[in-house]
């Protein structure tokens, strides 16, 4: 069976495809589109349909529009109702769902050939627990999904068993987690559904001391959902303007409310794992993104293992949809093999010389290296194929990397550190980690040797490299081990100030000509600034 999964309607337009079961590709428009997040999730923009992607991934799999079975959305109109009567204060969500119903007929215009019939709507919760679970290396799981919105709902909980999704608790809106953190980042001056996660990176400047009124605002029912009344977050503290400066206060804040998310998420984790007595759980949902509640979770949930969707927010639900249907349908599914599911301007050539010799060695001399290899990653993280490297041992290139990319000065860069490595330098988080997805305490006596990426707190925010899976990652990093003693190099994702990741070899030259970078690794060629 051939499907192409959509995901158009909030956030992060995106595409995959999935054939007999197996995810071949999957993208993201904005690295076609070079517009951040695709478009701004407001419902006059709804209209704007993941075309490049879908057409790449169909490209891919070799695959013309006539070949397909079926084609996925990932809302389902049927299930919409009136924003006022879901409590929400938003008077053009009907254009949404006006979008959302012609989104069949949108289709077969903007990709000539589809058949409008094929078209099936699945459940915006849905979508992302097929992301999750069906995704995961074990299909027959819990999930929990956490985001901001779908039809009329913010949550799922729900067990996966044979391809079949039960649903044991939905929270319908207003009540939603996501939204609450989308409202703090607001009121910190930061761009909603986009910057949460510089919201979870203040935190850890701050002390939660506004819990107290937050535990009584925001609460799990009992009953596998949970409450989340209005903040009135002016009364807590004054709201901050788009750059202003932060004080501590807002840092407590910030704190307070991250404290506040992961109490929740676990007795709503716990609930689940109480109820289907199950071992495995899986996430999604655009709060999934959130590596700290993540660590949480794994550590304290009960479950043996916790599987996060790499592309956790909306973009992942392209997959899960189309994963979804695959799975009603019988199909034997595989789990996805990576994140790396993105372009490539691969040539096997590649891998021989570069950079081996001249990359680790610049890295050593503490220059910046833009790397730009293999297929490009799906999902929000860099890792390590369209990266900006940089040498951890020296504390200042953190202040570098955020005045190359025009980032705030509190944000930290990670790690990607060699897999067998992992574990005498990084404890407490899961092992390995390969899609940066939850915060490890570096161990004491490293912390001095990799000052770089190294939190405020002691944590820091891990990509492990196998090198059976990242073969050509994991030979720089061995090669800047011999030359530094550190298996470890600065990861910060490969774009500046607000733009996209770069995808496209353009893009990289483009980044390389406005950015003080050292040199350029790009497929086979090495780009030097003079002096480098
Ligand atoms: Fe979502």
């Amino acid at each position: 069976m051939k499907v192409l999964g959509v995901n158009a309607l909030f956030h992060d337009p995106a595409a995959a495809v999935v054939v007999d079961g197996v995810t071949v590709a999957a993208a993201e428009e904005e690295r076609f589109s070079r517009r951040k997040h695709g478009h701004r999730p407001v419902p006059f923009a709804a209209w704007e349909l993941p075309e490049q992607a879908a057409r790449w991934c169909l490209d891919r799999a070799g695959l013309e529009i006539g070949d397909l079975d079926a084609v996925t959305y990932s809302f389902d109109p049927a299930l919409a109702r009136p924003a006022e009567s879901l409590g929400l204060n938003d008077p053009w969500d009907h254009l949404r769902q006006t979008y959302a119903r012609e989104a069949p007929g949108f289709l077969s215009t903007a990709l000539p050939g589809l058949d409008p019939g094929q078209v099936r709507f699945v459940a915006h919760h849905a979508a992302h627990a097929g992301s999750a679970a069906l995704a995961s290396p074990h299909p027959d799981a819990d999930v929990l999904v956490l985001d901001g919105r779908g039809e009329c709902a913010s949550h799922l909980a729900g067990t996966y068993a044979g391809g079949r999704l039960t649903v044991h608790a939905a929270q319908q809106l207003p009540h939603s987690l996501g939204l609450l953190y989308e409202e703090l980042t607001e009121h910190l001056g930061f761009l909603r559904s986009s910057d949460e996660y510089k919201v979870m990176a203040l935190a850890s400047y701050g002390e939660p001391r506004f819990l107290d009124e937050l535990r009584g605002l925001v609460r799990a029912d009992g009953a596998g959902g949970f409450v989340a009344g209005r903040v009135d977050w002016p009364s807590l503290v004054k709201g901050l303007e788009p750059g202003e400066d932060w004080t501590p206060e807002h840092a407590d804040l910030a704190a307070s409310v991250q404290r506040r998310l992961e109490e929740v998420m676990l007795d709503l984790a716990r609930w689940l794992r109480d109820r289907s007595q199950g071992t495995r759980l899986t996430l999604a949902g655009g709060v999934a993104l959130n590596c700290v509640a993540n660590t949480r979770l794994h550590e304290e949930s009960g479950y043996d293992e916790v599987w996060v969707q790499p592309a956790a927010g909306d973009a992942g639900t392209a997959l899960g949809g189309a994963l979804h249907v695959a799975a009603a349908a019988g199909e034997d599914l595989q789990p996805m093999g990576g994140a790396d599911l993105g372009r490539e301007w691969s040539d096997d050539e590649i891998v021989e010389t570069l950079r081996l010799a001249q990359v680790p060695r610049c890295l050593a001399a503490d220059g910046m290296v833009a790397w730009f290899q293999g297929r490009s990653e799906y999902g929000p993280r860099a890792l390590g194929h369209r990266s900006l490297l940089a040498n951890p041992g020296n504390a200042a290139n953190l202040e570098r990397l955020n005045d190359v990319k025009g980032r705030e000065q509190f944000r930290p860069v990670a790690p990607m550190v060699l897999a067998g490595r992992a574990a005498e330098i990084f404890a407490r988080g899961p092992l390995p980690s390969p899609y940066m997805l939850f915060v490890h305490d570096v161990a004491p006596d490293w912390r001095e040797r990799i000052p770089a990426v190294v939190h405020v707190d002691g944590t820091a925010r891990v990509q492990t490299v196998d090198p059976v899976d990242e073969p050509l990652m994991a030979a720089v990093l061995e090669a800047f081990d011999r030359l530094t003693g550190l298996p470890v190099l600065v990861n910060t994702s490969l774009n500046t100030a607000g733009r996209p990741m770069v995808d496209d070899p353009r893009d990289a030259l483009e980044c390389f000509g406005s950015a003080p970078v050292s040199m350029l690794a790009i497929g086979p060629c090495l780009v030097r600034r003079p002096g480098w």
